[in-house]
C-alpha cells in the first residue's frame, strides 16, 4: 500500500512513520513541504502523491494557543481538514484523520462511545469537532481516530515535562479533576495500522486501557522513574489558569476497535513503563 503521512515530523507523525514503514511504502509530508491550510498546495501535493491513503497527522496542537487563536486553530483544524478531504476525494484516495477526546463537554458519567453527542468547551475541541464535519461531508471514504493524553519519543508532552519538573524543583503539583486514558503514540500507530489494513471506514476510539487523572498519571511516571523523593500535591484545575478550560471527564470507549479488530490495546501504565525504560 502507498501512504502519505502529512505532520510527518510530529509526536505521532513520526510513530506512524516507522510503524507503517515497516511492511508499506510511506511517504511524509510536514508544513515546510506545504501547509494544509492552502487548498491548492492540498491539491497538488496529495493529487501527484498515487497514494492509495492519506493519513492527516498535521495540526494545531496547542490547546490553550487555540484559545487564544481561534482564527488559526480553524484555519488548521477545520479549513485544513477540509482542504485535505477535497484533494483525497478528488483523487479518489482514502482519508485517516485524528481527532481528540475535546470534542466531548466531560460530563458523561461513563466512557464516551462513538456517536455520543460532541459539545466542546474549548476553542481547540470546536476547531477539531469543525474538522469532522468537514471530513464526514466531504468523504465517502474515511477513517476517523479520536484519541487522547498522547505521548511519545518525538514530541513535548507530559511525561517529558513531569520528569524535567522534578528533577530541576524537586515539587510538583498536578490537577486531580480531569479523568482520561494516557496514550502512547507506538501503541496508536500500530492500532491504526490494524484498522488500515483491515480496510475499516468511519469513526473509532482508540486510547491505551484504563483511566486516571493527571496527579494518578504524574505518580505513575515519578514511581517508574524512581523519584519517590519528590514532593507532589493534587491541585484543582482553576488553580492553574490555563486559558483553555478542560473536560473533567474524557475517558473514550474503545470498544468498538475491540468488537471490529478483535484485539485490544495495552493497559496505560505497561505502556508507559515501556516508554520510559527508553528515556534517557
Ligand atoms: N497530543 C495529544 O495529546 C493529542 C490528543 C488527542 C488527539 N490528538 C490529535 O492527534 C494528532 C497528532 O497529534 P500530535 O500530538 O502528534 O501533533 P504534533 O506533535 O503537534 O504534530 C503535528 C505536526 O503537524 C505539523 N503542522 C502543524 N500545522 C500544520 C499545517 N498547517 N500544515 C502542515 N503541517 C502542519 C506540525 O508542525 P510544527 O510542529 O512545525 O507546528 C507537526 O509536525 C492531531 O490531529 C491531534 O489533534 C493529539
Amino acid at each position: 500500500m502507498k501512504v502519505l503521512v502529512l505532520g510527518h515530523k510530529g509526536m505521532l507523525g513520526t510513530d506512524l512513520m516507522a510503524d507503517l514503514g515497516r511492511t508499506h511504502d510511506v511517504a511524509g509530508k510536514d508544513i515546510e513541504d506545504f501547509d494544509i491550510a492552502s487548498a491548492s498546495g492540498c491539491r497538488g501535493e496529495i493529487g501527484q502523491s498515487g497514494a492509495d491513503v492519506v493519513i492527516n497527522a498535521a495540526a494545531y496542537t496547542n490547546v490553550d494557543g487555540c484559545e487564544t487563536d481561534e482564527a488559526g486553530s480553524l484555519c488548521v483544524n477545520a479549513d485544513g481538514v477540509k482542504n485535505v478531504a477535497l484533494a483525497c476525494r478528488e483523487s479518489g484516495i482514502k482519508l485517516v484523520h485524528f481527532s481528540t477526546d475535546y470534542v466531548f463537554d466531560g460530563t458523561k458519567k461513563g466512557p464516551y462511545v462513538e456517536d455520543d453527542v460532541c459539545s466542546p468547551i474549548n476553542a481547540y475541541g470546536r476547531s477539531k469537532l469543525k474538522g469532522e464535519e468537514y471530513l464526514r461531508e466531504i468523504s465517502d471514504n474515511y477513517l476517523l481516530v479520536r484519541t487522547s493524553w498522547l505521548y511519545g519519543k518525538h514530541g513535548r508532552n507530559f511525561v517529558g515535562a513531569i520528569v524535567e519538573r522534578a528533577e530541576r524543583t524537586g515539587k510538583l503539583e498536578v490537577v486531580d479533576d480531569q479523568t482520561g486514558s494516557p496514550t502512547y503514540t507506538v501503541d496508536l500507530a500500530a492500532a491504526v495500522r490494524v484498522l488500515i489494513e483491515g480496510g475499516h471506514r468511519g469513526v473509532f476510539h482508540l486510547t491505551n486501557r484504563g483511566v486516571c487523572t493527571w496527579y494518578q498519571f504524574a505518580l505513575k511516571i515519578l514511581e517508574y522513574r524512581d523519584m519517590g523523593n519528590v514532593s507532589i500535591a493534587p491541585i484543582k484545575s482553576a488553580q492553574l489558569g490555563r486559558s483553555a478550560p478542560r473536560p473533567e471527564y474524557s475517558v473514550l470507549s474503545c470498544r468498538k476497535f475491540a468488537d471490529t479488530t478483535h484485539r485490544t490495546m495495552r493497559f496505560w501504565q505497561i505502556a508507559l513503563e515501556e516508554y520510559m525504560a527508553g528515556m534517557s
